[in-house]
């Protein structure tokens, strides 16, 4: 099979369709531009069905066949992620209602009910047609369900719905009752229609009901993704399918989502900045991380933009160069695509100022066209290291449904958990060094890891315990913290002292309290070794049963109390920090243990801002190396490197402020 790397954009030639010049000009720019590939139809539905039953696919076959003549590949969308204003007028039960119940009005997109029957009969019927049309036309490879499935409805049919998937959970209201503690404040059920979402207005304190619904409404979504796949089978059983998933996004858990995807693929938005970006790239590689951990393997960049966004308070430009290396920085941590958000700006309407491939000016001579050809040309001379994968010896545990729960909790910190911001303190710590690290949940697998990092684990499930546990007996290493083994998988506070579920044992602590500090307040690590550190927000106050301590807390009542431990459980060892720590703790802590476990870094000198990252492939190694500084940075290699780009043999690269390379380093 041909290797290459995806090039391309979303693209709406339903919104130019009496402009025959302008489709025609689009196929010569793609052309241009090196792009190979392009998602269309995302949002087409009203020219797709213009009325009710009535369906038009022959400006669609037009633009697959002259698409596909020229070289480039559709990625067909199913419409469900708009629906035609007749449609929505005409079922009101189509439109989301808010978590006050009130009804959406017509408008927007990304705003139906995932119960409404009407709607999924609606998209069913269009799929299939869909894929009846065009599933076996060889332009088109790949299905792109929806757009960013998204949000929540809290209408009659949703909370029936949720009703009867808690009966099917729960089996008797006696169960539930206990599960979620109800005989708190009253609020115990006696019959299960009494049971409502919780609303803004209404139930908001019973903890296991917010968790629950949560998970309901993942589950509502994977149902309806089911049916829509189910429906593009009917026809093209072998066309592989997607659904772009976006970041920070953790109102659903994708974990739950993506088996039934072939592919991940994701939209990828960082807001850039003049100078040193550094801060912002190891925010985006943590979530080119976590998607490409979801499946392990390589995933697809669904969505970036050539220039700016328009949905920020205001829309940066990319600085010169930033194209080149925020887009490869996604193919170094494993995408096989580079994608845009949008091929052709559009001339009204809420993205009309929104970056694009192709401007309202509608030349070539633009920065952001002339970056984007450019991108497809790198893109190009390094196609040999398509599909090649990322080897990680650390998994670090982001559980949605933990932090779900920890973020419901009142107390110990209402004022802010910050536990993405925490994960990110010690991703830093392997970002930083070149250490690749792969996100699992709690129903993850460890084994294959030589370290496991669990920050903030509060919530315990399905077994996880007993796996962490083994994992640490067979030689594994583990890193605990604060804030973990409090509750179980309802949310109900483990008796007989944190962190439960055995995992006292584990640590060999007992965690008696959390003291909750004000924004500004600190205390101090005082490692025994002489080094003290910064801490802040959250002190576990603990209890020594067979750890050591590595470092005490300095200041306060618990002055001389362990802050750091760690403990010999069968051939491994589980580190347990008890506060949070500076970003400089991450640093020097990992530095160590990252050293002693010997763990494989794709390159041990790495300047500050410039991040190193290593693909294998079955013909070589590949490293990427991206300069988010701003600066010029010199790199040394090990040895001899092939440049792709240039074919030049090099001992180093320079640099230039946000520029790429990719070297193979070594042949198989
Ligand atoms: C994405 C969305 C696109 C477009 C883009 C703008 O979230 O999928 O359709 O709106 O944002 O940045």
């Amino acid at each position: 099979m041909e290797l290459k790397f995806l090039h391309g954009a979303d693209y709406n030639p339903d919104q130019w369709l009496d402009r025959p010049d302008i489709l025609q000009r689009d196929i010569e720019l793609m052309k241009e531009a090196h792009m190979n590939c392009v998602s269309v139809g995302i949002f087409s539905w009203a020219k797709l069905e213009p009325q009710e039953g009535v369906y038009d696919f022959d400006w669609l076959e037009k633009v697959i066949k002259s698409l596909y003549e020229n070289g480039i590949s559709t990625v067909l969308a199913t419409p469900s992620g708009a629906k035609p204003v007749w449609m929505s007028e005409k079922y009101e039960e189509i439109r989301r209602m808010s978590s006050s119940m009130v009804r959406d009005q017509t408008g927007g997109r990304h705003n139906h009910c995932y119960t409404s029957p009407y709607y999924r009969e609606k998209v069913r019927q269009i799929n299939e047609k869909l894929a009846q049309r065009f599933g076996s036309h060889p332009g088109v490879i790949l299905w792109h369900l929806s757009n960013e499935y998204g949000g929540t409805c809290w209408c009659p049919l949703c909370q029936k719905a949720f009703q009867g998937w808690l009966q099917k959970k729960y089996g008797t209201l006696e169960e539930l009752n206990h599960q979620w503690w109800t005989a708190f404040w009253s609020h115990t059920y006696t019959s299960w229609d009494q049971i409502h979402a919780p609303m803004a207005n209404g139930e908001r304190s019973t903890h296991g009901l917010t968790l629950d619904w949560k998970r309901f409404t993942t589950e509502q979504v994977r149902d309806f993704i089911r049916e829509e796949i189910k429906a593009v089978r009917t026809y093209a059983p072998h066309l592989p399918v997607t659904a772009n998933f976006m970041y920070y996004f953790t109102e659903y858990n994708y974990f739950k989502l993506k088996d039934d995807l072939d592919l991940i693929s994701w939209d990828s938005y960082p807001q850039w900045k003049k100078g040193d970006n550094t801060e912002e790239a190891c925010s985006t590689a943590l979530w080119h991380d976590v998607m490409r951990s979801l499946k392990h393997q390589p995933f697809l960049l669904m969505e970036s933009t050539p220039s700016c966004t328009n949905w920020t308070p205001v829309s940066r430009l990319k600085r010169p160069g930033m194209h080149l290396a925020s887009s490869m920085q996604a193919v170094a941590h494993g995408a096989d695509s580079v994608q845009y958000f949008q091929f052709r700006k559009s001339r009204g309407s809420s993205e009309k100022f929104h970056g694009a491939v192709v401007d309202h000016y509608g030349g070539t001579d633009t920065r952001e066209f002339q970056d984007v050809k450019n991108l497809g040309q790198f893109l190009e001379d390094i196609r040999e290291a398509q599909g090649s994968q990322i080897k990680a010896q650390v998994a670090m545990v982001l559980d949605v449904e933990s932090f779900w729960a920890m973020e419901d909790a009142q107390g110990p910190r209402n004022c802010g958990l910050h536990y993405f911001e925490t994960l990110k303190d010690h991703y830093r710590a392997f970002w930083s060094r070149g250490i690749p690290v792969d996100f699992v949940d709690e129903e993850g697998d460890l084994s294959g890891y030589r370290l496991v990092v669990a920050p903030m684990l509060y919530l315990l499930r399905a077994g996880f315990e007993a796996k962490l546990q083994s994992f640490v007996e067979q030689g594994g290493v583990l890193v605990g913290t604060y804030h973990t083994g409090l509750v179980n998988e309802n949310d109900l506070c483990y008796l007989g002292g944190w962190p439960g579920a055995g995992l006292a044992q584990l640590f060999g602590l007992w965690h008696e309290a959390t003291d909750g500090l004000w924004d500004g307040e600190t205390n101090t690590l005082k490692l025994a070794e002489g080094k003290a550190y910064r801490l802040s927000e959250l002190c576990a106050l603990i209890h020594l049963k067979g750890a050591k301590a590595l470092g005490v807390y300095g200041e306060d009542f618990y002055e001389g109390e362990p802050a750091l431990t760690v403990n010999q459980f069968g051939k491994g060892r589980a580190y347990y920090l008890a506060a949070k720590a500076e970003p400089a703790f991450y640093g020097d802590f990992y530095q160590k243990l990252s050293q002693e476990l010997g763990l494989a870094r794709a390159l041990k000198e790495i300047p500050y801002g410039v991040e190193a990252c290593l693909r294998e492939g079955a013909e070589g190694s590949y490293l990427f190396l991206q300069n988010f500084s701003g600066e010029e940075k010199r790199v040394e290699l090990p040895q001899a490197s092939l440049e792709l780009r240039t074919g030049v043999p090099r001992k180093e690269v320079l640099l230039a402020g946000y520029d790429a390379a990719v070297l193979r380093i070594a042949s198989k």
